[in-house]
């Protein structure tokens, strides 16, 4: 059993403006995942959801200033990026990058590899990687391709998930991985989440703005993500209330809490 602990979460990113305050993005995070538990995070645009993807797995813009993340009570903060996904996380983004000259199939042994802590064998490793391919129904051309260049949102997204299904993390991390599909590719892309899940008894935090991939991605758990940290907790009803109302209910709520922090300290 792993189990993810997110405490008092804050992080900020610096400003672009580089005269500027650092901007505080994630203000008390508070989440704990388990192997074989589905959460989704549910928050409208620029809540952070993103930042909090990039704070768990390591990414160097973002300056965690308080609060912890442990996996199985190892601190997590303490690891580089590639310790993280050595020890289990595995992160999905939201937008994920172009690596032009790496071929698909080279880097996903590299990564296996690396994950794993030896080479797979070649043999069933092509075995390994073809099924994966041919029931996320990506083309066996692609193998070939430079890694994610010239794909299609939907196409990335698939990739994604073909390298779930391969390095076999055990808590998965995934940032809008529903964005910009058609509706079979949704299917595909969940249904390659939930083979993960069941084979691997992984743990699941999906992040979404959406409710429609929930349809074929059930969570236990339902958070809402407003102004940098969770604001609401419940199950999948919860997710039906979004799915109804939106998020006004909250974000206005949010906005209260902000002003009265900033009038309790003064501000
Ligand atoms: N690298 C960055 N530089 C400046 N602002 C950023 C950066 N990353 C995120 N932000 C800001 O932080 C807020 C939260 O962003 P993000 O985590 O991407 O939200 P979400 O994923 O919920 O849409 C947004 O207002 C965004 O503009
Ligand atoms: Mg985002």
């Amino acid at each position: 059993m792993t189990i993810l602990e997110i405490k008092d979460l804050h992080a900020e990113v610096a400003n672009p403006d580089e005269t500027g305050e650092p901007i505080r993005i994630l203000k008390g995070v508070n989440l704990t995942i388990k192997s074989g538990e589905t959460h989704a995070i549910m928050g409208p645009n620029g809540s952070g959801k993103s930042t909090l993807s990039y704070a768990i797995a390591g990414h160097p813009k973002y300056t965690v200033t308080q609060g912890s993340i442990t996996l199985d009570g190892e601190d997590v903060l303490a690891m580089s990026v590639d310790e993280r996904a050595r020890a289990g996380l595995f992160l999905a983004m939201q937008y994920p990058v172009e690596v032009p000259g790496v071929s698909m199939s080279n880097f996903l042994r590299t990564a296996a590899t690396a994950v794993r802590g030896e080479a797979p064998k070649l043999r069933t490793w092509v075995k390994e990687v073809k099924e994966s391919m041919n029931e996320l129904e990506i083309d066996p051309a692609f193998a070939d391709r430079s890694v994610n260049e010239g794909f299609s949102g939907g196409e990335k997204k698939r990739h994604e998930i073909l390298q779930l299904g391969l390095l076999k993390p055990k808590i998965a991390i995934l940032d809008e991985t529903d964005s910009g599909l058609d509706v079979d590719a949704l299917r595909i892309v969940s249904e390659g989440v939930n083979r993960y899940a069941e084979r691997e008894n992984g743990g699941v935090l999906l992040i979404t703005h959406y409710t429609r991939i929930l349809r074929y991605i059930q969570p236990q758990f339902v958070h809402v993500f407003v102004g940098g940290r969770i604001v609401a907790e419940g199950g999948p009803e919860l997710a039906e209330e979004l799915d109804a109302n939106g998020y006004v209910r909250f974000t206005a709520a949010s906005r209260e809490s902000d002003t009265d922090t900033a009038a309790a300290v003064g501000a």
